[in-house]
């Protein structure tokens, strides 16, 4: 074995593609995947034993909050990538609702700054939708523009016809992502009492009906972040059928939560949109073939600010995910292939990056080892800065064992090896 090797082969695990799942070795040059094949020999390679665990694509979590700049006191972008990496992901998008909001080329260019500094996985960044900057969206180095239709954390909102428009007409390429919820039905049901009867699923109809129509006229790609609703899945389903470019995340909460985690929860369980009914939780998993991806909409707070008066709205996501989706998965309500495709080839494919989601020759090394047999409690501690998890104390079934970032091994037996920094930008192809 050459220690200086760049050469590293993966040896005898059980790999899961959309597609397929089968026991295989990956052979890894330098950040690259070089071949993958049922049995493949090269005498120069470090060879790792991946026997007994199970190989996913890493994962590609397109909704994060990682608060940097403006609110490092809830997570930064080093400890929002370490929970990353020590859930599995190995690529976040993040969101531009920061106190002082992402949305100009001066202000992306500050967060990427940092994130070169700190950030232990790969990540990529939104703008945010103001009344102004429609021209401006596509010229400041984001993957997608982020445009908020119903009021929550931060200051982004635009509620205006005008403006609107002139995003969904705008002349750049970028998908727009919309955070759907209607702002004058919130502000109508703003004095119910539970948080979910706040923000009803007709405050979500209503946006996406109105997100899918802009999308129809002006042909523009557009994401629907965080559907939670059996109503709203009707309306993209339909929209799908018409031929729309549209795609459709649903997150871990709306799949393992409802309304009757809420008064158990209390603040730690208001989040936006709200836990929904059972029935609308039941028509997510039984329609998630139509569902584009799994994203968390990671959004940490501090247990303080959730016990204060006024808690605001957002639960941490990116260490309990891939646990949970596991354990769906062991219980058969989801293969392990939806797990890849939800996880890493959508959202890939979505935001047009050429290199990452796939466990394919020619693709990144982003590679999530996990036992799948392993039994085990969420617990503390965490990664994310917050510290808290709305799942914790639950039993899970399967676990994250190692994860290679561009070839790097990064997570080792659970432990965090990689340094801040070592992420990346990823590109758009
Ligand atoms: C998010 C946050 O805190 O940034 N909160 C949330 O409840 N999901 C904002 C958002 O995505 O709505
Ligand atoms: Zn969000």
């Amino acid at each position: 074995m050459n220690s200086q090797s760049n050469r590293v082969l993966i040896r005898n695990g059980i790999i899961i593609t959309p597609e397929n799942i089968f026991r295989g070795d990956i052979l890894v040059v330098g950040e690259t995947i070089a071949r993958v094949a049922a049995a493949i020999d090269d005498a120069e390679a470090r060879v790792i034993d991946a026997s007994g665990f199970h190989i996913l694509p890493g994962l590609i979590d397109a909704h994060v909050h990682l608060r940097d700049p403006g609110a490092t006191h809830k997570e930064d972008f080093a400890s929002g990538t370490r929970a990353a990496l020590a859930g599995g992901v190995t690529t976040v998008l993040d969101m531009p609702n920061n106190p002082q909001p992402t949305t100009t080329r001066e202000a992306l260019d500050e967060k990427r700054s940092i994130a070169q500094e700190k950030a232990a996985c790969d990540c990529a960044f939104f703008v945010g939708a103001t009344q102004g900057n429609a021209d401006e969206c596509g010229n400041v180095g984001a993957v997608g523009v982020k445009l908020y239709l119903g009021a929550t954390t931060g200051d982004l909102l635009v509620t205006d016809f005008d403006s609107i428009y002139r995003h969904f007409a705008a002349q750049h390429g970028l998908p727009i992502v919309v955070h759907a919820e209607d702002n004058e039905a919130l502000q109508f049901f703003a004095s119910a009492s539970r948080h979910s009867a706040k923000r009803p699923p007709l405050a979500a109809s209503l946006a996406v009906a109105r997100a899918l129509a802009l999308a129809e006229a002006t042909g523009r790609q557009l994401r629907i972040a965080h559907l939670s609703t059996a109503r709203e899945l009707a309306l993209v389903k339909a929209a799908k059928a018409r031929g729309l470019n549209v795609s459709c995340e649903v997150t871990p909460q709306h799949l393992f939560l409802s309304t009757e985690d809420e008064e158990r929860l209390g603040a730690f369980g208001i989040v936006n949109p709200p836990l929904r009914s059972p029935d609308d939780v039941r028509a997510l998993w039984e329609n998630l073939a139509d569902c584009d991806m799994v994203a968390t909409d990671h959004a940490p707070h501090t247990i303080e600010e959730k016990r204060s008066s006024k808690p605001p709205s957002g639960m941490p996501g990116l260490e309990t995910m891939l646990p949970l989706l596991l354990t769906a998965a062991s219980e058969k309500r989801l293969s392990l292939q939806d797990i890849a495709r939800l996880t890493a080839r959508n959202p890939a494919r979505v935001f047009r990056f050429a290199r990452k989601g796939e466990i394919a020759v020619g693709y990144d090394a982003d590679l999530t080892l996990v036992k799948l047999d392993q039994e085990y409690t969420l617990q503390k501690p965490w990664q994310t800065k917050c510290n808290w998890s709305p799942f914790e104390g639950r039993r899970v079934r399967g676990k994250i064992a190692s994860v290679f970032l561009r070839g790097q091994v990064v997570i080792a037996n659970g432990e965090i090896l990689v340094r801040a920094g070592y992420g990346k930008e990823v590109g758009v192809a």
